[in-house]
Order: structure tokens, then C-alpha cells, then sequence
């Protein structure tokens, strides 16, 4: 009996079934390739706020202290009189440049115990968020919320009381509801929110 087609039906068979899965390892391999690419979002809000907390420095060290030497302080009316932003106004003046650019991503201060109310929580994930890293500064805390279409990746780190002035002016500050800040205390914490996939 000629087994010839036979072989050719089995070695045919088992050449497409050869293929097929060598494509389906690669087509996977490449995939968990792409993944292992692509930036977490923790890593991406450790960048922001890496920026942030630097350029907030930048500013205090480099400028603030500087023009201070020369009579020019920062203070909280320096929209209308002679003077320049807070550090504190600065980064929340730069977060609300970013969030008209309306891309789903914006940062600002906050607080549990705000000056002003309008630093306060927006959301029961920033109120959980700020209380996390008020008990525990060292970790920032992450959620996701949905705002419309969009999934937003959120993160909180804590803000702690670096320097004495941190304290001295927010326990002077009039509008301030906190008066017993000390020096390493958390005093708020910085709000990362930009759009992950769906
Ligand atoms: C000279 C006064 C002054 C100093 C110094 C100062 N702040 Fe503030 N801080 C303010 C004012 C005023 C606001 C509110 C600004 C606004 O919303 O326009 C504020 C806002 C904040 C907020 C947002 C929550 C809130 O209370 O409204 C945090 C958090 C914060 N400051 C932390 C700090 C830290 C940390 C330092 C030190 C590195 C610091 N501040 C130094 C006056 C000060």
C-alpha cells in the first residue's frame, strides 16, 4: 500500500501546527516584551513628582532666599503687591497652567487641616490618600477614579514640614485651622492625577 499521501497529509499537518505555534510563542513573547517596556503609572507619578518637589527646592533655595537678601520676599499677596509667589503658590499656580491644557493630568498641594478650603479633599480617595501618608510618610498612596470617560490613576505623597518657616507660618497663618505643627511634621500631602488606559 503507497502510505505516500498519508505522510504528506501528517507532515503538512504537522508543519502548520509547527508554525502555529512557534507565531502564538512569539506573538506572546513579544507582548510580555511590550509590557515590560511600557512605564507603571506608580513610576510615572514618581516623575512628576520627582519635578515637582525639585523645582519647588530650585525655586526656594535659588531664588526665594536670594531676592529676600535684596528686600524682595515671598509672600502670600504677590499678586497685588510688591513681592513674589510662596513656593507653595508657585507649584500651585504651575498646576493650574497644566490642568487648562486639559489633558486629564494635573497635580496641586492638599491638606486635611487646608488654610484654605479649596486645598482641601476633592474625593474620598485623596481624603484616604492624605490620611495614608499622614500615618505613614514614607509610602506614597495610589487609587484610581473615573471621571467621565476617563480612568485616572491618582497618587499622594506625603509634604512634610522640612524647614522651620513651613511650621512658624502655618501655625501663625490666620485662616490656618492646625496651630501645633512641628519641624518633620506631615503637613499635606501633593496629588498626582493623570488618565491610564480603560
Ligand atoms: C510664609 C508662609 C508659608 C510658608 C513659609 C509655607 N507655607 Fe505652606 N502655605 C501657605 C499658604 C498661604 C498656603 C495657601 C496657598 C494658596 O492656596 O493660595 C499654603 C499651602 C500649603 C499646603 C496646601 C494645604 C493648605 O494648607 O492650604 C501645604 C501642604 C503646604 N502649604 C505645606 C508647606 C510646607 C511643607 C512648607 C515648607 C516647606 C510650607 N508650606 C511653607 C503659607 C506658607
Amino acid at each position: 500500500m503507497d502510505n505516500k499521501p498519508l505522510l504528506w497529509v501528517l507532515g503538512g499537518g504537522a508543519f502548520a501546527f509547527t508554525a502555529v505555534v512557534a507565531y502564538w510563542i512569539f506573538a506572546i513573547t513579544l507582548a510580555n516584551h511590550l509590557k515590560s517596556d511600557q512605564v507603571s503609572p506608580q513610576k510615572t507619578a514618581e516623575f512628576v513628582h520627582a519635578i515637582l518637589e525639585a523645582n519647588r527646592n530650585n525655586y526656594t533655595d535659588n531664588v526665594v532666599v536670594k531676592l529676600s537678601r535684596d528686600g524682595i520676599e515671598a509672600h502670600e499677596h504677590w499678586r497685588d503687591e510688591r513681592g513674589v509667589p510662596l513656593p507653595a503658590q508657585f507649584l500651585l499656580e504651575s498646576g493650574r497652567l497644566v490642568a487648562v491644557k486639559d489633558l486629564g493630568f494635573s497635580f496641586r498641594l492638599a491638606s486635611l487641616t487646608p488654610i484654605y478650603a479649596w486645598n482641601g479633599a476633592n474625593s474620598d480617595l485623596e481624603r484616604v490618600g492624605l490620611a495614608a501618608v499622614q500615618q505613614d510618610p514614607s509610602q506614597p498612596h495610589y487609587g484610581i477614579v473615573r471621571r467621565g470617560e476617563l480612568r485616572l490613576f491618582q497618587a499622594v505623597y506625603a509634604d512634610r514640614a522640612v524647614s522651620q518657616a513651613c511650621v512658624d507660618c502655618h501655625n501663625r497663618h490666620p485662616n490656618s485651622p492646625r496651630r501645633d505643627f512641628k519641624l518633620n511634621d506631615v503637613m499635606g500631602g501633593i496629588i498626582i492625577t493623570f488618565p491610564i488606559g480603560s
